[in-house]
């Protein structure tokens, strides 16, 4: 499965390569036939699971779509493009293709939820009276889901128009919540299979190491800009 699991790495690395660089023109100008992709893409997976399609064969789409390796690969292009420096040529490559991005992060990983949900819906109840570790890590994911969902439906040229810019804004510092409870989600759901298995235990070093990576940076980029707004007020004064 390690052999599997870097080989899946690669291909959804490469993918993700593609989309933000490539076909980051086509997908900016004609970004509906990209969704359609992607939702084909999560209901086959999940069709493909729900039916008992043998998939030994294609153990990397097992990767790339079940653990949500490309969502993941997509959402981290989104998260780290935002803590560029302003100027910086890969941020200004990457800004006009977040909002596509993470709208395609999102309708990939419901084929890691839709996956994984089935599972739990019929006890749903029961768990999350149980308040138990799983309970826990199930509203977690719940929430997670509820957020990420709103915040792509936010992401949508359509939507976003529509709205007042203060307020997209505002609601759009959810992220940082999202991450945070990616962050848990993760912890929660690899932790227990960290002890026996390698590859669990070297996924979740690699994304708590990237999340905290991307929680320094954005604190770093925080305060720059604060010591800048304020270098501003003494010259002015
Ligand atoms: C209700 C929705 C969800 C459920 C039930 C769920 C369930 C799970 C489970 C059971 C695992 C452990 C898989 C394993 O042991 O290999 C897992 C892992 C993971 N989940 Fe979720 N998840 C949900 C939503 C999400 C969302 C929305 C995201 C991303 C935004 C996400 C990201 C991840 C990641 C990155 C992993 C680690 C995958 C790995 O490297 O093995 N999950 N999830």
């Amino acid at each position: 499965m390690e052999l599997t699991g870097l080989i899946g790495f690669a291909i959804a690395l490469a993918l993700t390569a593609l989309l933000a660089f490539p076909l980051a023109g086509p997908l900016r100008s004609h970004p509906a036939p990209f969704y359609a992709v992607a939702i084909a893409a999560s209901l086959a997976y999940a069709w493909a699971i729900a039916a008992g399609v043998d998939l030994s064969g294609v153990r990397w789409l097992t990767v790339v779509m079940q653990k949500g390796y490309l969502a993941v690969l997509l959402l981290a292009v989104v998260m780290f493009t935002g803590v560029l420096d302003e100027g910086s040529p890969a941020r200004r490559r990457l800004q006009p293709i977040r909002g596509e991005l993470s709208i395609l992060s999102f309708l990939l990983v419901l084929g890691h939820v839709a996956t994984y949900l089935p599972p739990y819906l019929p006890r749903l109840g029961l768990l999350l009276a149980s308040r138990t570790n799983v309970a826990l890590s199930l509203l977690v994911a719940l929430v997670l889901v509820a957020l990420f969902a709103v915040l792509t439906l936010t992401s949508l040229r359509a939507v976003r128009r529509r709205m007042n810019p203060r307020a997209w804004r505002a609601l759009q510092r959810g992220s940082y919540l999202m991450v945070a409870l990616l962050a848990l989600h993760v912890a929660l759901a690899l932790g227990r299979s960290a002890g026996s298995s390698a590859l669990a235990a070297t996924s979740l070093a690699t994304y708590l190491v990237a999340i905290a990576a991307y929680a320094m940076l954005r604190v770093r980029k925080a305060l720059r800009s604060r010591a800048r707004e304020s270098g501003r007020g003494t010259a002015g004064a």
